[in-house]
């Protein structure tokens, strides 16, 4: 869950500095605990590291350039070793010969450290990464490939790394394993980073690393090799959609904010991909193998974070409009499961990043179990959609705000549009209601703008609530998973104690800790199930609990002493997509109120590269 981008320029030195931090800047949200880089010239290789965000090292940089014609940096998430100058990336070997920075974790690096203590190497921070290029200078004797080849073949566990040595002016070698790394390809220069949005304002030309690979970038091209048989292999340059604009704040704050604000726009332009209108059926080219109602006998959806609230909603909207059975588990909880699993199990892996290790972990050990991997996710080209038979895009643009909003609804809408394809193709569901209900799906975004035009409102209920220390958040059905993501959104970037719960749960528990002035949200949708959630206000308000309703039935609640925001009438099917901006914005506020940094919460990184 590290940042790592490393550049070698084909025509004479360049000012490495400005393309290094704002390459670092755009994976910040990969990690932000400390930041380093190293620039190789005539004279050598110069490394600044800091501990603390990106914005300290570009302080104590100051303004001039840092000319060389080989480079990398690194923004770190810490796993072995804490947050401090010392342990920041790049970390040289004990005798300045080979410099790199990584991204994972080297299992077995304690058994390495032991023998290179034997031959009496000598190390000066807690990393496993200083391990590794030790490893890789004892390999060392001017073929910097293969040395780091050797050296790769022995590492165990999730790692990219870009390596530098230092009498090598003009070469960078880069390894994957399990955690992304790709190429790309400018016009005076090559890059290596761990997401494309690293070099986006000089590239849409890339290459994807697979796992066991190596590339060698020289002045002369790039080549590609198999790292356990050193075997030169061919690789392909595909052209990625993003552009830089999509990657940049566009007049907003924060990218939060600037995410929420695109939800309309990139809803509707998933749909118009799937879904050009109500009178015709749903087009899911990706899902036409799938032919037989059996293809389906069992759904089983997997996520973590956010991406595990959109499966949890899935599980109701696959079961209610495609009337097909589904299970639901946090992948990690799924890796080490032995759930009985057959070819007539279709896994729906969801994942913005197509990196989450747990998520990773999980579709592996159900593709071995004969299962088809379908996956909804948002990265073109991430290692998710390369073990996946079959990937339906999210087209959100890159999603730089480490809590997840566009991505979710985005999340959510791919999966409609797999309900209606299901119900469609299998007759699950009447046609006249089916239409309805795709003219339905087809409103969202226009009412999901109506929202946004309530901002307002919304900043209005993040400040009665702004000295709060705990929320709860109520929904039953296909709003408790939305109560989730709601209490989920509030905690990671306000760091107020907040809880999903059902409605109906409630009373078996969580009711204690109501006492006067303790906060509620209400999700009360209008459905049968509305008077259930007016009992569970009833409940907190005859404790003295304080309410604030998200509903599209305000009347229903206009002669209680609750706050009510009202949202646009949809059938509750879809509210989910509808509520969830209010509970965004919600969470935006209150975060905002506290002071805290929006976009780079503490504790978190947007990809979780490691188990
Ligand atoms: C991290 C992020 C969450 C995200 C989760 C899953 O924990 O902080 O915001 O929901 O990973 O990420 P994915 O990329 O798999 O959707």
């Amino acid at each position: 869950m590290c940042g790592i981008l490393g550049a070698v320029i084909h025509d004479g030195d360049n000012d490495l500095k400005s393309i290094l931090l704002p390459g670092l800047r755009a994976v910040e949200y990969r990690g932000y605990d400390s930041a380093g880089i190293a620039v190789m010239n005539g004279d050598g290789i110069s490394v600044s590291k800091k501990a603390g965000k990106l914005s300290i090292l570009e302080d104590s940089l100051g303004e001039s350039p840092i000319t060389g014609s080989v480079g990398l940096g690194h923004t770190r998430w810490a796993t072995h070793g804490a947050p401090s100058d010392e342990n920041a990336h790049p970390h040289w070997d004990y005798q300045h010969r080979i410099i790199l920075v990584h991204n994972g974790i080297i299992e077995n690096y304690s058994e390495i450290k032991d023998e290179l203590l034997s031959k009496g190497v000598t190390f000066k921070s807690e990393t496993d990464t200083e391990v590794a290029v030790n490893l890789i200078a004892t390999y060392y004797d001017g073929d910097l490939p293969t040395a780091v080849r050797l050296a790769g073949k022995r590492f165990r566990g999730s790692f990219s790394m870009c390596v530098m040595a230092a009498d090598q002016p003009r070469l960078m070698v880069g390894i994957r394993n399990e955690v992304p790394l790709l190429v790309g390809h400018g016009d005076n220069a090559t890059y290596l980073a761990s997401d494309i949005t690293a070099f986006l304002a000089y590239t849409r030309d890339v290459t994807y690393l697979e796992d066991g690979e190596m590339a060698v970038l020289t002045d002369n091209g790039t080549h590609y090799y198999d790292l356990a048989t050193g075997h030169e292999i061919e690789k392909h340059v595909e052209r990625v959609e993003w552009n830089i604009e999509q990657a940049q704040k566009g007049g907003y704050d924060t990218f939060m904010m600037k995410e929420i604000h695109e939800q309309p726009n990139v809803v509707r332009h998933l749909l118009e991909r799937h879904l050009p209108s109500a009178n015709e059926p749903v087009q899911m080219p990706q899902l036409d193998e799938l032919t037989k109602e059996n293809d389906f006998r069992l759904v089983s959806l997997l996520g973590c974070g956010t991406a595990f609230h959109a499966c949890k909603v899935g599980k109701y909207v696959l079961e209610g409009l495609a009337k097909i059975p589904c299970r639901v588990m946090y992948a990690h909880e799924a890796l080490y499961h032995q759930a009985p699993l057959s070819s007539a199990t279709v896994t729906v892996a969801v994942s913005q990043s197509g990196e989450t290790a747990d998520t990773l972990g999980a579709v592996k050990v159900q593709k071995a179990a004969g299962s088809k991997i379908i996956s909804i996710c948002n990265v073109v080209g991430s290692s998710l959609t390369r073990l996946s038979d079959q990937t339906l895009y999210t087209l959100a643009g890159p999603e730089i705000s480490v809590a997840s909003t566009k991505a979710f609804t985005c999340q959510l809408t791919m999966i409609y549009l797999v309900a209606l394809w299901i119900a469609e193709k299998f007759g699950k569901e009447d046609p006249a209601e089916l239409r309805r209900l795709k003219e339905e799906l087809l409103a969202v975004p226009d009412k999901m703008s109506a929202i946004l035009q309530s901002e307002k409102q919304i900043e209005h209920l993040a400040r009665v609530y702004r000295q709060v220390r705990h929320f709860y958040y109520l929904g039953r059905g296909i709003s408790y998973p939305v109560a989730m993501e709601g209490a989920l959104k509030l905690k990671e970037i306000s760091y107020v104690h907040a809880e999903g719960y059902a409605g109906g749960e409630m009373k078996h528990g969580a009711i204690a800790m109501i006492e006067p002035g303790f906060p509620s949200c209400i999700l009360a949708p209008k459905s049968p199930l509305l008077e259930k959630m007016v009992a569970n206000m009833e409940e907190i308000l005859s404790r003295n609990g304080e309410v604030m309703v998200i509903t599209n039935a305000p009347d229903r609640f206009s002669k209680y002493d609750v706050h009510v925001f009202p949202f646009p009438d949809c059938p509750q099917v879809f509210s989910p997509l509808l509520m969830s901006l209010p509970l965004q914005i919600f969470a935006f506020y209150s975060a905002k109120l506290r002071g805290r940094d929006i976009d780079q919460p503490r504790n978190l990184a947007k990809s979780v590269v490691v188990e």
